[in-house]
């Protein structure tokens, strides 16, 4: 038997036992002819104290960090206890030792806060794995999938799989491609998600489905993204918009309290598409804090109609504000005393490529209740004050506006306020705000293309009472300036998207069942008769055998483990994970294949493309 117990395990009351550990040195301190080991496992660090006797034995052949020991010995209370550890109040006096393997010296300490870098820890992430800081990820990442499985099957969910070699239907993000040696010439494509196989699966009965499964996406990668992600995906039969939305709450509560012991007894908060990009600027707000948005001015289509017109800011003879297309603004707390350096730091922090604001116009709402501002030259203080009552500021704001056209300028007034947010401290990791973002746009404008793409994706039902609009309008956008003004700018779908501290976690929709249905979709989205059928044929052949109607949703596991463990990075939370450019740097790949490789699979390269 290598080990009677862990390095984790043993406490006072084992005081006496002989046992065996097994584990890897952590750290080696030497008093005189005495050594102190801690030995490290999965399950904790053990002091181990060699006395004089083994002296010569450790003298003759040293043991290194991250060697191998089996160690024999007796448990005895420590005189000088750490509190810091669960083992701390024993030691292990050894009376035999063995090397099981050694280790070259580690090109990086295996301790919390170690001395390597990324790009080192990523080469030896086998080693970064042994660390304490990345394991308790990946044992959140277990207990987050052991709760959600165990959720789902008690509700009755099967787990199926489905194939990871499918066909290319690009829409939305880019296929993973491989090539097929029997099929010359032909290739499959990697899953960007299971969807037509779930969707399949309720044609064919199976009514409850749920898989942890890998997709596959070659999109520009960020934080928050991985070529290769993890879903929690699921698909239920004879459902409504609000069944899902029950089942995957209860879902996301469960896991809240088997992984994180926190109870979430209200129900999640609810809110539409247009009112998250009304107040928030972003379809996933971060509704930890509020600081709205107050819209001085807008081209959004809210209800059908533009909504605010500009009467507060408009005829100062501001250009800036006359002329934009949109003017936002958001009254952050307490910070009216802010220096000019500070509002200086802030304007450079707007105008930054990523942000691309021309600048940023402020209030500063004194605590006396008077108004200074970077616009006192257009707007006396009446005006001030009512722009400021518009915004709800209070004594002691300090006002942010910003103008420009819309897209971009409610993009850019939402990454403000989470930038103020988070210097201020209101989005605090510890403090949990889950929320459904319902009713989104059904489709979305594509200026390249000057065509609609599905927002969703090209599966998603339109609300009941919008799928005359679809039928009755011709999808053809005439008018690429006025696109807003085109019926399918109205058409709302039954998706949803849930969103946890303002990252979306979780995203589906109620399913399109019908095949003319489904027809009349393909083609607003500019796919011809004989594409749709080329792209899709199996599945609008099998919505002619009895589908029932369905719906769904995914969940980004990895996602939801990271904002679990408070994490901003995915790539923390995924035991082999791949870098910023989507590089293995451990396996190095992806890599070149050599010429019979090539061959086999009737593949030549144009070698003048490649750079080396
Ligand atoms: P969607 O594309 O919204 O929906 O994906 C669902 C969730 O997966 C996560 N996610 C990612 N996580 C890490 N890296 C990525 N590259 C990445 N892309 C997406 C997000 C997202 O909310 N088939 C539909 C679901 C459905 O309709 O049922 C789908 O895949 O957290």
């Amino acid at each position: 038997m290598y080990r009677t117990h862990t390095c984790g395990e043993l406490r006072k009351s084992d005081a006496g036992k002989e046992i065996t550990l097994a584990g890897w040195v952590q750290t080696i301190r030497k008093f005189g002819a005495i050594t102190f080991i801690d030995l490290r496992d999965r399950y904790g660090i053990t002091q181990l104290l060699f006395g004089e006797e083994l002296n010569d034995q450790l003298s003759a052949s040293p043991l290194g960090r991250e060697f191998v020991l089996q160690v024999k010995g007796t448990v005895s209370e420590r005189s000088n206890k750490n509190p810091n550890i669960p083992t701390g109040d024993i030691e292990v006096k050894i009376g035999s030792f063995k090397v099981l393997n050694k280790s070259v010296t580690p090109p990086f300490t295996i301790q919390d806060d170690t001395d390597g870098g990324d790009d080192l820890r990523m080469k030896f992430r086998y080693l970064d794995l042994r660390r304490n800081e990345v394991k308790k990820n990946i044992e959140l990442r277990y207990s987050v999938n052991r709760a959600a499985r165990n959720y789902l099957h008690e509700k009755n969910f099967m787990d199926i799989e489905t194939p990871f070699l499918i066909k290319s239907t690009p829409e939305g993000a880019r296929d993973f491609v491989v090539p097929s040696r029997m099929n010359a010439g032909q290739f499959y494509a990697l899953p960007q998600s299971p969807q037509t196989f779930k969707q399949l699966l309720m044609v064919s009965g199976y009514d409850r489905y749920y898989q942890v499964v890998k997709c596959f996406r070659d999109e520009d990668l960020r934080a928050d993204r991985q070529p290769e992600f993890t879903q929690i995906d699921c698909e239920m039969s004879f459902v409504e918009q609000d069944d899902i939305l029950n089942m995957f709450e209860g879902m996301i509560k469960h896991i809240f309290q088997e992984v994180k012991g926190i109870e979430i007894k209200e129900k999640v908060q609810r809110m539409t598409w247009e009112d998250a990009m009304w107040n928030y600027g972003n379809d996933k707000p971060d509704i930890r804090f509020e600081m709205k948005i107050a819209n001085l001015k807008s081209a959004f289509l809210k209800d059908g109609k533009i909504q605010a017109t500009g009467e507060l800011i408009n005829n100062a003879n501001f250009n800036v504000f006359d002329k934009a297309e949109t003017v936002v603004a958001i009254a952050v707390p307490g910070i009216a005393e802010y220096s000019r350096k500070q509002t200086d730091e802030l304007t450079e922090w707007v105008k930054r490529p990523q942000i691309g604001m021309q600048g940023l116009v402020y209030i500063k709402c004194a605590a006396d209740g008077t108004y200074k501002s970077s616009v006192d030259k257009f707007y006396d203080s009446s005006r001030l004050e009512a722009i400021a009552k518009f915004a709800h500021a209070r004594p002691g704001d300090m006002i942010f506006i910003l103008a420009g056209a819309e897209e971009r300028t409610r993009k850019a007034i939402s990454e403000l306020r989470l930038e103020m947010g988070q210097r201020l401290g209101f989005r605090k990791k510890d403090e949990f705000k889950l929320l459904w973002v319902l009713d989104f746009p059904l489709f979305e404008y594509s200026p390249d293309d000057n065509r609609w793409v599905a927002r969703h994706h090209p599966f998603t039902a339109p609300k009941p009472d919008h799928i005359e609009i679809m039928i009755n309008n011709n999808p053809v956008i005439e008018n690429a300036a006025e696109y807003l003004k085109h019926p399918y700018s109205n058409i709302k779908a039954n998706a949803y998207d849930m969103v946890l501290n303002g990252n979306e976690i979780g995203g589906g929709s109620i399913r399109i069942f019908q095949r003319d249905l489904q027809e009349k979709m393909f083609a607003a989205l500019g796919m011809s008769k004989e594409e749709s059928l080329h792209k899709f044929g199996f599945l609008l052949g099998a919505f002619e055998y009895g589908a029932p109607p369905h719906g769904g949703i995914a969940y980004g596991f990895d996602r939801l483990c990271a904002i679990l463990g408070g994490s901003e990075s995915i790539r923390d939370f995924i035991a082999f994970p791949k870098n910023n450019s989507g590089r293995d740097v451990m396996l190095d790949a992806p890599s070149t294949i050599d010429e019979t490789q090539l061959e086999e699979l009737s593949i030549q390269l144009r070698t003048q493309d490649l750079k080396f």
